[in-house]
């Protein structure tokens, strides 16, 4: 079978087989690219893992071998006849190094071919994607400053590391994203190979994600199907594109925080109005992927509601604020900076009286916001699922259809179009 050909995913999905090369620098957070190898042979791709010589002192080539189903070699003079050092980066469709060792990074500058690693990274034309994985302090160096700049001008992705427990006892920025989350970024450039450039530096921008919940009782609430997908990828990649991002995120379905994002977590629609009215003071643009209440129980017991005489027949519900109308006021008052770009999303169904886009343009305008993300959705669409598409309406009466793909590739489209409505001075 050629490799570009379509192979089945583990989960009987049809997916178009790439060539993937993924490298293994020697730090402790080796072990995670075992979970990373497993995610793209899951999927359905060709895998070829390169570690370094330090990198076998942490996970043994024979695990390698096994999770990605290919010989493992570290040197330049292994399979001469192959010459697997110009072949295997030539042919790769992406180069995934994970975890990125200052030392590796250096060498990477420097273009340094002294193992089969280094030699794969010069002669590879793909999009390559560096994790990186050392102490703050390294990372805070004046040399991996630069050499992660040079990469960057060079064209790889750097991706931002998350904060937290280094090696032992020690945090700070430094330690590298979750398997899952490497996999989610690589996977986003299989589909989108320019989809990460690092066109949002020095922006701040605020989402919010996820559905609130409105206590009715202390062990009861309202509650909708949102998972936090969406506002989750956006912030994830915003932040990548080199933007301070604070993600406000109300109940999700178990996401973990995006790695270089402050997230705020919320529990009810007054709590998330709140926290996005306080960090949206200073933001260039505010993000309103949630899926706020509309409404809340009008009184919330201070112990359980019991079955009996005094059960309720009704629920009495009073209206909660409108935090996307709530922004577009304070720009008009002057509270936040009339530059600040606001966007809505709405999640719409057609009925009687019209189709999604006719809703949406009419709330579009309601809203008073500058862009509306739109999904359509019923029969399965938007909730709770990796895949979506949509429209993007502007304010100035724009409108373009997003390609259907997944949460991350909407995401992409969307911060696009958040990039051409921040001013740039
Ligand atoms: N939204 C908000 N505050 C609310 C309700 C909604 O900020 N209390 C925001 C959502 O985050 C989203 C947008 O408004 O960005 C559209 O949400 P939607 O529920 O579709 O709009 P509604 O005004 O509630 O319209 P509908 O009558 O269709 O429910």
């Amino acid at each position: 079978m050629s490799d570009r050909e379509p192979d089945s995913a583990a989960d009987g999905s049809q997916v178009a087989r790439k060539r993937i090369v993924v490298g293994v620098g020697g730090g402790i957070a080796a072990y995670k690219s075992c979970a990373l190898v497993r995610s793209f042979t899951e999927s359905g791709h060709s895998v070829r893992v390169i570690p370094t010589e330090a990198a076998l002192q942490f996970v043994g080539r024979a695990t390698f071998e096994a999770l990605s189903g290919n010989p493992v070699q570290t040197g330049v003079f292994a399979d001469v006849p192959e010459v697997a050092h110009v072949r295997l980066g030539q042919e790769a469709d992406l180069v995934v190094i994970a975890p990125a060792t200052a030392d590796l990074m250096a060498r990477a500058v420097a273009g340094r071919a002294d193992d089969l690693l280094t030699a794969t990274l010069l002669t590879a034309r793909c999009p390559v994607v560096f994790a990186p994985a050392m102490h703050t302090e390294m990372w805070e160096h004046a040399a991996t400053v630069w050499n992660v700049a040079t990469l960057r001008e060079r064209g790889s992705i750097v991706i931002e590391p998350a904060s937290g427990r280094l090696t032992g006892k020690d945090t700070g920025a430094g330690r590298m994203p979750e398997p899952e989350e490497i996999f989610t970024l690589a996977s986003l450039l299989l589909e989108r190979p320019a989809a990460l450039p690092r066109d949002l530096e020095g922006r701040r921008i605020v989402v919010s994600a996820g559905g609130t919940r409105e206590p009715l009782d202390p062990v009861r609430f309202l509650g909708n199907r949102s998972s936090g997908k969406q506002g989750y990828a956006i912030a994830r990649l915003a932040a990548q594109r080199g933007a301070q991002v604070t993600l406000v995120a109300g109940a999700t379905a178990e996401l973990g925080d995006p790695a270089a994002v402050d997230v705020v977590h919320v529990r009810t629609a007054e709590q998330m109005r709140e926290a996005v009215m306080k960090h949206v003071i200073d933001a260039d643009a505010v993000i309103m992927s949630a899926a706020v209440a509309d409404f809340r129980p009008a009184t919330v017991a201070t112990s359980k509601i019991k079955k009996g005489a005094d059960e309720p027949d009704t629920i009495p519900l009073v209206r909660n604020e409108d935090i996307l109308a709530g922004l577009v006021q304070a720009r008009r008052d002057g509270t936040i900076a009339p530059s600040t770009a606001i966007v809505g999303f709405a999640a719409e169904t057609g009925d009687a009286t019209g189709g999604v886009l006719d809703h949406a343009r009419t709330k579009l305008a309601r809203k008073g916001c500058d862009l509306l993300v739109v999904n359509a959705v019923g029969d399965g669409k938007a909730f709770e699922v990796d895949h979506n598409d949509g429209w993007l309406l502007g304010a100035d009466g724009t409108e373009s259809a997003i390609e259907p793909g997944s949460k991350s590739l909407m995401a992409s489209r969307v911060l696009d179009a958040v990039a051409g409505l921040m001013v740039f001075e």
